[in-house]
């Protein structure tokens, strides 16, 4: 079994460089198929997610190196030559479903499986279907496949329903090869949004308002442009070290982060009593003698993310005090409490609110369990501010989204420590 073993109780301390978004570049990696010229994207993280996009792109017939091996990734969608990817894929990531708009846009038709719910929520779709058929595209859904036809999208106003990341992104590919010009209303602020905007900028296409609620997207006929671009910092990675620095009440600095991406987290750590300042693309934090609790709400950008809302429960079991999490965006996000508890903390939780009974160095080393992503991060970072060894089951998630971890925690005095067992990455966000 592959496992996470944290040897944690010492304050971190020291500086640590951030790898680019994953989030920001599985979109643009969908989004490369709409160009018959080569791309080539730098700040790419070497990740297991990264990896599966590759895969997928490559089975429709684009040529795609570096994927998880390098920072460097070229793809060159000129030849593709399917727009059928196949569920073995498809189900490994969510993201995949990214494929559906571009596809669609460029060859008049996609057949992508239906994503099913994940350990985090439900994860419909409804809201990128929607988008489509306001394209004018036929879709339907048959045999688990979403079967999207359309022989030219044509451009429109769009109004999501909820302003859903993914269905915000397939709405921008797809409207980038429409005729004429749409608008998606209620659109994701996402910095990742902002990111995936700017590629397909690069790429020739014109795009007003982005990063704000209405977003104008002039549809080109073709998209054929040699690209380089260079993806955005991971803000959630960063949030995570930073957390990570103040769980074990250390003092530390991130670099290669945009600031102004993580400000809702800065605002609340002020509140627990953190001392931070920033520089242009820096961040540093130095944990007060005693952590103040607090209460936080997620919500779509720039409110508190929900993928940092876990790690930030682990964080606030060392306040002294009580404080409040609620979770808006994702349903079952709540399942790493079961076994922070296990490790100590007192905390309750129901109809998506956690209450915290912090207590400063209630944590101790256990066995436990990672069932996501940012759950993973969660219980590395309890794992740090414990006393003794942790052992997470669940390496596969988290090498999904963190780059060199161990490498990393090591560079901040840390000591995490991955033993693969027989590793193979097969889970979802
Ligand atoms: C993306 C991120 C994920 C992050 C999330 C919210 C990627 C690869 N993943 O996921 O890490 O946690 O944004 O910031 O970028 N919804 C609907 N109908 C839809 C689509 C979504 O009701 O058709 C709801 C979801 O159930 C959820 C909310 O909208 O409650 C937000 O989901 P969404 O923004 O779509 O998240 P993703 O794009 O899947």
């Amino acid at each position: 079994m592959c496992m996470i073993v944290v040897n944690g109780g010492k304050p971190l301390s020291g500086e640590v460089g951030i790898s680019g978004a994953k989030n920001a570049c599985l979109p643009i990696l969908a989004a490369t198929l709409l160009n018959e010229q080569p791309v080539t994207l730098h700040n790419v993280p070497r990740l297991d997610d990264v990896k599966f996009m590759g895969e997928l792109i490559r089975i429709l017939g684009a040529s795609c190196e570096g994927a998880s091996t390098s920072n460097t990734v070229a793809i060159n969608a000129a030849d593709v030559n399917s727009t059928e990817p196949p569920y073995e894929v498809v189900k490994k990531m969510r993201a995949s479903f990214l494929v559906l708009g571009p596809l669609l846009a460029r060859f008049g038709r996609a057949s992508v499986p239906l994503p099913g719910g994940c350990a985090i929520g439900q994860r419909p779709v409804g809201e990128h279907l929607a988008a489509l058929r306001a394209l004018g595209a036929e879709v339907r859904q048959e045999a688990g496949l979403i079967i999207a036809q359309a022989d030219r999208l044509v451009g429109t106003e769009i109004y999501l329903n909820v302003s859903s990341v993914g269905a915000t992104e397939n709405a921008l590919m797809a409207a980038a090869l429409a005729e004429g010009q749409t608008t998606i209303h209620n659109a994701a602020e996402e910095p990742e949004v902002v990111d995936l905007c700017r590629f397909l900028t690069r790429c020739g296409v014109k795009i007003e308002d982005t990063g704000t609620k209405s977003i104008t997207i002039h549809g080109q006929s073709r998209i054929a442009a040699a690209v380089e671009y260079s993806v955005i910092p991971d803000r959630i990675e960063a949030g995570t070290y930073l957390l990570a620095i103040i769980a074990t009440g250390g003092s530390g600095r991130i670099t290669q982060v945009v600031p102004e991406h993580l400000e809702a987290l800065l605002f609340k750590l002020r509140e627990c009593g953190v001392q931070i300042e920033t520089g242009a693309d820096w961040i540093s934090v130095d944990s007060p003698a005693v952590l103040k609790p607090a209460t936080v709400r997620t919500e779509v950008y720039p409110g508190f993310p929900t993928d940092l809302q876990p790690q930030t429960t682990a964080v606030l079991t060392q306040a002294d005090g009580v404080s409040t999490v609620i979770e808006t965006i994702f349903e079952s996000r709540m399942n790493t409490v079961p076994e922070l508890r296990r490790m100590g903390a007192k905390m309750r939780v129901s109809d998506g609110t956690v209450v915290i009974e912090g207590r400063p160095g209630c944590l101790t080393g256990v066995p436990v369990e990672a069932h996501d992503l940012r759950g993973a991060a969660t219980m590395v970072i309890a794992g740090l501010a414990a006393q003794g060894e942790t052992r997470i089951e669940g390496l596969e998630h988290l090498l999904r989204g963190f780059e060199s971890l161990p490498e990393k925690v090591a560079a901040l005095g840390g000591d995490v420590t991955f033993d693969y067992g027989k590793h193979t990455a097969a889970a979802k966000e």
